[in-house]
């Protein structure tokens, strides 16, 4: 441990998936005390056992299903009676449905945007209050598909989702500078976790994803979460309203 996150209070979310899983563990190993939480409460405990089994402080609540706000006040309430304060939020957990558009219901549409968009808000407004005590840092997963689009990739609801992300984040930190709050986003390319593993075992998918990406592979989650880790941590202090690509350079050809 290098002590980078020392002292500080780190809400993930989605800590059973692959990504918030890999944060959790790595903010933990910088010395952050973690609150977790996903959908999934099997996957959720095993994350905390896994943090806890190396050593890290965490806490989380599962099932823990963000759409629902009240929800999302129970989390931040368990932060603040667990570990008094919160000085991070990373908006990391999201679900999408996929369809080109005239197969993609209206149904489709709008539950992706309650489990990517509504589910930032929701928690990002519950955290407010607590995040203005000390000046808080808020990292929102945005996407390359907020930028670009995949051709293989039935992503219409997907990219609107994300987009909104990325330009909430954007309105976030203007709103933030007054209390110290930074917002950022990330924005990754194709990664490989539980979300995508299934589509990378399909040549006709993952051929032509990974052709687009400038390093020639998918990303790991622990490439994510360590962006994530330097937006949390001060070293970023000079950051807000920025989106950070960490794509293999799939954005820039
Ligand atoms: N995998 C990629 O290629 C990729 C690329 C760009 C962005 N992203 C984004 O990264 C984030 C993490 O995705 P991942 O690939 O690690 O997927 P994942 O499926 O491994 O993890 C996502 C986790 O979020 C949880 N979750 C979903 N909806 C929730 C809700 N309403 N309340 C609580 N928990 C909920 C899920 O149960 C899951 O454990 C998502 O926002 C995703 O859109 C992924």
């Amino acid at each position: 441990m290098t002590g980078r996150l020392e002292g500080k209070v780190c809400v993930i979310t989605g800590t059973g998936g692959s990504m918030g899983g890999a944060a959790a563990q790595m903010f933990a190993r910088e010395g952050a005390r973690i609150i977790g939480c996903d959908i999934d409460a099997e996957a959720a405990r095993a994350c905390v056992e896994r943090v806890r089994a190396a050593g890290g402080e965490m806490v989380s609540m599962e099932p823990c299903d963000l759409r629902d706000r009240s929800a999302c006040e129970a989390l931040v309430a368990l932060g603040l009676e667990t570990y008094g304060r919160i000085d991070a939020l990373f908006n990391n957990a999201a679900d999408a449905h996929v369809g080109w558009i005239e197969d993609l219901t209206h149904e489709a549409f709008a539950a992706t945007l309650d489990a990517e968009v509504n589910v930032v808000f929701n928690l990002t407004k519950a955290a407010w209050p607590a995040l203005k005590v000390n000046g808080g840092s808020i990292i929102n997963m945005a996407s390359v598909s907020a930028w670009s689009t995949y051709k293989a990739l039935p992503g219409l609801a997907h990219s609107a989702g994300k987009g909104a992300v990325l330009s909430m984040t954007r309105h976030l930190a203007m709103e933030g500078r007054h209390h110290g709050i930074r917002a950022n986003s990330l924005s990754p390319g194709l990664i490989e976790t539980g979300a995508t593993r299934t589509f990378l075992a399909m040549p006709e998918f993952a051929d032509v994803m990974i052709d687009k990406i400038m390093l020639g592979r998918p990303g790991q989650p622990e490439e994510v979460a360590a962006a994530a880790l330097f937006l949390a941590s001060d070293e970023s202090s000079f950051m807000t309203a920025a989106d950070m690509r960490i794509d293999g350079g799939t954005t820039a050809w």
